[in-house]
């Protein structure tokens, strides 16, 4: 009798705690507005996840640098104090040299090649080239190709002679804008639209979903469509927190991630043309397409950066990349 009462003591006190363990709280910090593609990616997750993991995992998302900015947010998942972040490629050179590929200049002739090149064998292993500084790679999330934009039209690459340009934290794209007389400014996210405006810079590049959401077409008069780099992202987590989680949360985990990339670069290539079309209606910057010869141009002064990183990023993944465009 005091067997059995001590056996059903111990299995309510077992389903209690099941019952009541706290579910894991995941952070999902990122940079952008909630309508971009990586906004929605990040809403698609915590949605997926939830479902799939009802009870067991609580998925906070926090948009637009609320938790951290690019300044912190890698220092931040190092330090476990977020555990999901999307960083745009260019912001990766103090962990490898090799993912600054994705900001040479004219590269990419467009997004479906940079999807091949990420689902290509060395793209794919560029997901795991930092698990030794204790960053693990869930997957590649796209948002879309760069225009140029400033205070006047940049129709040549002399337009820019002289021009303050704001720049994501990248060697290579410092150079890009060198390579054209400009004087580049490493400058986090969230300081572009102000920095814009009070003139402390006078030109950027960014995707269309960036422009129109953080309103950068209404302190800047010109948006060239150049179309001259991409910027998309890698999504990562911190591999020892990664590696700890009970299997079948990372495997629910890792299914909910891989559905939300593919939904997110679903809006990627579906809302790029409705952002540019939502630019243009507003009508406060000039939307001004560029002919092959201005592109010429322009790709032929910013082309000289390939040789400076050839070196950094090895000439054989250059090589990938550019049979990506085939
Ligand atoms: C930028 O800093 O311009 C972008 O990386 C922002 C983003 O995450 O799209």
């Amino acid at each position: 009798m005091k067997l059995k009462f001590a056996l059903a003591t111990t299995l309510l006190a077992l389903g209690l705690t099941a019952a009541h363990a706290a579910p894991i709280v995941i952070k999902y910090s990122h940079v952008v507005a909630d309508i971009t593609p990586k906004g929605q990616a990040a809403l698609k997750f915590k949605e997926l996840a939830e479902k799939k993991l009802a009870g067991k995992v609580e998925v906070q998302v926090f948009p637009n640098s609320q938790l951290f900015g690019d300044g912190k947010e890698m220092e931040a998942l190092l330090l476990g104090d977020v555990q999901i972040i999307a960083p745009s490629l260019a912001k990766f050179a103090k962990y490898t040299d090799q993912i600054q590929i994705f900001d040479l200049p004219f590269l990419f002739t467009n997004m479906a090649a940079v999807d091949r090149f990420q689902a290509s064998k060395e793209g794919q292993a560029l997901l795991n080239s930092m698990s030794k500084k204790g960053i693990t790679g869930l997957g590649y999330l796209h948002n879309g190709m760069k225009q140029l934009s400033a205070n006047k039209p940049l129709a040549m690459p002399a337009d820019a002679k002289g021009l303050k340009f704001r720049i994501q934290p990248s060697d290579v794209l410092e150079a890009q804008f060198k390579a054209v007389g400009g004087n580049p400014q490493k400058l986090a996210f969230a300081e572009v639209y102000q920095a814009l405006q009070t003139g402390v810079v006078d030109g950027t590049e960014n995707p269309w979903s960036n422009i129109y959401s953080k309103k950068f077409h209404e302190v800047q008069s010109h948006i060239m469509e150049s179309n001259h780099g991409v910027l998309d992202y890698m999504v990562i987590t911190n591999t020892k927190w990664w590696d700890g989680l009970p299997a079948d949360v990372r495997k629910g985990l890792s299914e909910a991630m891989t559905e939300s990339i593919k939904f997110g670069n679903q809006v990627a290539a579906t809302e790029d043309a409705n952002f540019r079309a939502k630019v243009i209606a507003d009508n406060k910057a000039k939307v001004v397409p560029m002919n092959k010869d201005q592109l010429n141009a322009w790709r032929t002064a910013m082309k000289p950066v390939w040789s400076k990183f050839e070196g950094d990023i090895g000439k054989d993944l250059i090589d990938a990349a550019i049979k990506s465009n085939q």
